[in-house]
């Protein structure tokens, strides 16, 4: 399959094979309570939708496609996470970078780069990066802190896998929040 996108012309690279609606029902949520972890078994949809392009400084140029995911807590069918975002790729030296943010007042702009042997896109940032950084508002970062973020995503035909990891500092502790999902390509 190429990967120009007929009508737009634009060359996606690895992130055409995002493009579409993906569902999936057996994620798997770590997250922190005050003296406690808290699972939570989820399922969601993701929306991906290409996006064009975009020149930076004249010289940079960015594939771009944009995502909307919805995750429902299993337990009660209530919607308890929503992020939305980018995932960019530079053809030049294959760096991939995929932004996040959240209602929380948090944002998250990770990068890395795609791996074709294993097809999978691996991504990184941390509070501290040079290169690749988080920013929060001041209740979160007093409060509960992301300190880093981490995923890896991995596409094959019509199946998605990825796994994440939020490093939080929060109730005293360092506590990794992890979530992990197998999806399916819905259209
Ligand atoms: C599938 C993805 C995710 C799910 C299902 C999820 C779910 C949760 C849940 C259930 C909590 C516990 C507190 C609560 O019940 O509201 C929580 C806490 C938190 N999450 Fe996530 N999360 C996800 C991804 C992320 C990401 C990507 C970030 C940021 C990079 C993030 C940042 C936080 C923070 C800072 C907290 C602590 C806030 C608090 O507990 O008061 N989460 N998350």
């Amino acid at each position: 399959m190429s990967d120009v996108d007929p009508v737009m012309l634009v060359d996606y690279g690895p992130l055409r094979a995002l493009i579409g609606v993906w569902e999936g029902g057996e994620g798997t949520d770590i997250s922190p309570e005050p003296d406690a972890i808290e699972e939570n078994p989820y399922y969601e949809t993701i929306v991906f939708e290409a996006a064009g392009d975009v020149t930076n400084a004249e010289t940079q140029k960015l594939a771009i496609v944009r995502y909307h995911q919805i995750v429902k807590r299993k337990r009660n069918d209530e919607v308890f996470h929503d992020q939305i975002g980018y995932w960019t790729w530079d053809p030049s030296d294959n760096t991939v970078s995929f932004s996040l943010a959240i209602p929380r007042a948090v944002t998250v702009l990770a990068g890395g780069s795609y791996q074709p042997d294993s097809k999978e896109l691996k991504v990184y940032a941390s509070a501290e990066g040079a290169d690749w950084g988080i920013s929060q508002s001041p209740f979160m970062l007093e409060k509960a802190k992301t300190t880093a973020f981490e995923m890896v995503l991995k596409v094959d035909g019509d199946t998605m896998h990825y796994r994440q990891t939020t490093s939080l500092s929060i109730y005293g502790r360092e506590f990794p929040h992890t979530d992990e999902n197998t999806l399916k390509r819905a259209a």
